[in-house]
């Protein structure tokens, strides 16, 4: 059976976009692969968060996992800190990591242009970690966005280097997942790029009905005039609708744009419509959730159970093939 593994930033709560991006799929994958889904804390440790701060929402996010419909019998959800394993490991894999290679990687060198004042070894090595995470669990695909891709090429270079510097083949070259092509993106309502964590800009599983329907009412639009071709903003709103509308509504509001016809408050009403209805119950599942801590911290733990049992089995070996021997009684 094929291993899946993917993780998220642990910092801010779930949106439309990871739920149709990402979760929906986890959701799908649980059920036909050994599935590995996690909180990478560790990563978000390279902005220096406050440490009253620094887990905040990782119980939250766990909430917002599970009532986006992955089941913690059915797959290992586990928070990144919470594997020793992987912190150890991570030194065993920095030793095969080059850095002229890690100071090439586009996510690094955009770190180093935006926040010139923190460019501290982590962020370097993030690649390092992320390979860590995967390879701990040998995963075969990992499901993630473009962003991540040369992360995933750094993850297969690893392995490679692994297995031929010890004569093994301990690691699989882990590939790219993009749940056959029907992946769709959802973009955000601001008219522009994808929808993310900035206010105004995405729809939050957490959100309330007013909430929704206030952010669907003032997103970007156009003049609403009879054109061939359909503006950026109004583009984004129809993949919204592509995703969380019936076909015939769909249909009906492309036909209204290319007639000239549409109105877009009416548009926007149905799509608010259409968004709470995929929402609101998850919304309220989450709060439900939130209210079970004791739920929530058995969730944390077998998780994590799960996921050392898998990533001290990786590490054994490793470290065999890397020649060091154990404590002899
Ligand atoms: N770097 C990923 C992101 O920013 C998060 C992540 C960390 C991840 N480790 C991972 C994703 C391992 C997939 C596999 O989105």
């Amino acid at each position: 059976m094929e291993t899946v593994l993917s993780g998220i930033r642990s910092t801010g709560n779930l949106h439309l976009g990871n739920y149709y991006g990402a979760l929906r799929n986890f959701v799908r994958l649980q059920e036909s692969h050994r599935c590995f889904f996690f909180i990478a804390d560790l990563h978000s440790l390279t902005t220096h968060p406050k440490a009253a701060d620094f887990h905040g929402s990782v119980l939250q996010i766990l909430a917002e996992y599970l009532a986006s419909g992955l089941d913690p019998e059915k797959c290992a959800l586990y928070v990144q800190s919470d594997i020793p394993e992987i912190s150890e490991m991570y030194v065993l894999l920095n030793m095969l990591a080059y850095v002229g290679e890690l100071e090439r990687t586009a996510s690094f060198k955009e770190k180093v242009r935006k926040h010139p004042q923190n460019v501290n070894a982590g962020l370097l090595t993030y690649p390092v970690l992320m390979a860590t995470d995967i390879l701990i669990h040998r995963a075969h695909k990992v499901p993630v966005g473009k962003d991540q891709e040369q992360h995933l090429e750094i993850t297969r270079a690893y392995a490679r280097r692994f297995n031929n510097l010890y004569g093994a083949a301990l690691f699989p070259e882990p590939d790219a997942y993009n749940f056959g092509g029907e992946l769709i993106k959802i973009p955000g309502l601001d008219g522009s790029g994808k929808m993310g964590k900035s206010e105004g800009n995405g729809i939050f599983l957490t959100d309330d009905e007013a909430a929704i329907r206030r952010k669907v009412k003032k997103a970007v639009t156009d003049a609403g005039e009879k054109t061939d071709a359909m503006s950026e903003p109004v583009k984004n709103l129809f993949t919204i609708m592509s995703a969380v509308s019936t076909p015939e509504v769909l249909n009906f509001y492309k036909q209204a744009h290319a007639a000239g016809a549409i109105r877009y408050g009416d548009m926007k009403n149905q799509l608010a419509d259409d968004i709470c209805k995929v929402t609101l119950p998850i919304r309220a599942r989450i709060l439900d959730m939130l209210q079970n801590a004791r739920y929530l911290q058995k969730v944390r733990k077998n998780g994590a159970e799960k996921a050392r049992e898998s990533a001290a089995a990786t590490l054994l070996e490793m470290k065999k093939l890397m020649g060091f021997k154990a404590i002899e009684n």
